[in-house]
């Protein structure tokens, strides 16, 4: 169907369904285990309800927001996520040019289908993009990786911390390919960010042949200082899943946290990160004004982002809708899904009684213990 067409997220992903290789769908789509978490993410925001406020001057309602001092239109991001290629042929670029167009910041995995290089050439001069660390387990091999993010420009380091070990993904490891020979048609992925090397998926599919050499022994001790050591950009750890993490991450003195259970891709019944906003919220409101929080995880509406504001996130990610935007529409499906967005994002802020994010406040939001269909 014409991008015109295409009014909500879910429409995206429909015409992404029709137009993905099996393959490529099964990576995209799937999630560990039973895929329990993978669907709460997105559940668990029906759980939150708005106590809306009337007569207040919204005709003129401003959604932007800066993240870690960076200016975006609207509080979202692209949330790191591998292999773009295995979806369009131009890949993360798709992504880095839609979210130019539109004013928003791309996180780049370090498992892109192109190199950081590659991305940063084709983004504007202006365009301040992260980066997602893998952190390789060989600490020379990460620092040279550290350094040479930095020196190309990119503006702060995601570093992941919840994926150790790959998640147990069936929906994957039942699709087996080998990453530079894909079955239908060209072949879409050059594998330069993980070297020249065929990777062969194992029974950890292939996140598990991904992160075959990162390092299992990360801590709070040694690698924050080792991290800060090496670089002066901003670091935000990717993947806190309790209270009690967030807490150690503002003592370790990191700039921020996505809360993140990697789109329920690692550990099934890891807890929603909605939900876990909502408990670090209410137990310990003050690691908010010591880092920025942001979440990821089925955000699928602009609700789900005004939410997840209201509650003290400075900003939500989303991995898969960027995937299939760009895998179904290129770079032109990137920037209208963030148009969509935007117009969701506003409608909501307006109907709450909201001219500005700061107007957005946790006693907006009521978790009910009952669920919508
Ligand atoms: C991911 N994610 C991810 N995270 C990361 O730190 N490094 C990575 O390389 C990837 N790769 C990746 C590939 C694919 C296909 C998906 C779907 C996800 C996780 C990602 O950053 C994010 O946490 C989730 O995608 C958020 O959930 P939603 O928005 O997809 O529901």
């Amino acid at each position: 169907p014409p991008l015109s067409r295409i009014l909500s997220l879910s429409d995206m992903e429909n015409v992404a369904t029709q137009i993905l290789s099996h393959r490529a769908y099964a990576y995209y789509a799937s999630a560990a285990d039973d895929e329990i978490s993978s669907m709460e993410n997105a559940r668990a925001f029906t759980r939150f309800f708005f106590q809306a406020r009337v007569m207040r001057p919204v005709a003129t309602c401003d959604p932007s927001t800066t993240i870690l001092g960076f200016k975006s239109a609207i509080p979202i991001f692209v949330s790191g996520a591998a292999l773009a290629k295995l979806g369009h042929p131009n890949g993360e670029i798709n992504i880095t040019k839609g979210a130019f167009n539109e004013g928003i910041i791309q996180m780049v995995s370090s498992n892109a289908s192109l190199s950081p290089t590659a991305i940063m050439q084709a983004s504007d001069q202006t365009q301040p993009l992260f980066f997602q660390l893998y952190k390789h387990r060989d600490d020379d091999i990460a620092e040279r990786r550290v350094r040479e993010i930095e020196t190309l420009g990119y503006k702060a380091i995601f570093l992941t911390v919840d994926a150790i070990v790959a998640g147990n993904r069936e929906r994957d490891i039942r699709s087996p390919w080998v990453l530079d020979e894909q079955d239908n048609g060209p072949v879409y992925y050059q594998p330069e960010s993980v070297g020249t090397k065929t990777i062969e998926v194992n029974i950890f599919g292939t996140a598990g042949a991904l992160i075959a050499n990162d390092d299992r022994d990360m801590t709070w001790e040694k690698t924050i200082p080792w991290l800060r050591r090496i670089s002066r950009l901003p670091i935000v750890i990717k993947g806190i899943q309790c209270v009690q993490d967030a807490i150690l991450a503002a003592e370790a003195g990191v700039d921020g946290i996505l809360i993140s259970n990697h789109g329920g891709r690692q550990l099934d019944y890891s807890l929603p990160p909605m939900e876990t906003l909502y408990a670090l919220r209410r137990q310990r409101p003050e690691v908010f004004d010591q880092l920025e929080v942001y979440i990821d995880g089925g955000v699928r509406r602009g609700t789900d982002v005004v939410k997840a504001v209201c509650l003290g996130a400075r900003a939500v990610g989303l991995g898969r809708p960027f995937l299939y935007a760009q895998s179904a529409y290129g770079e032109a499906g990137v920037s209208k899904l963030v148009q969509i967005l935007r117009r969701e994002i506003v409608t909501a802020m307006q109907l709450v009684g909201a001219s500005s994010v700061n107007d957005l406040l946790p006693e907006m939001i009521q978790r009910v213990d009952w669920q919508t269909p």
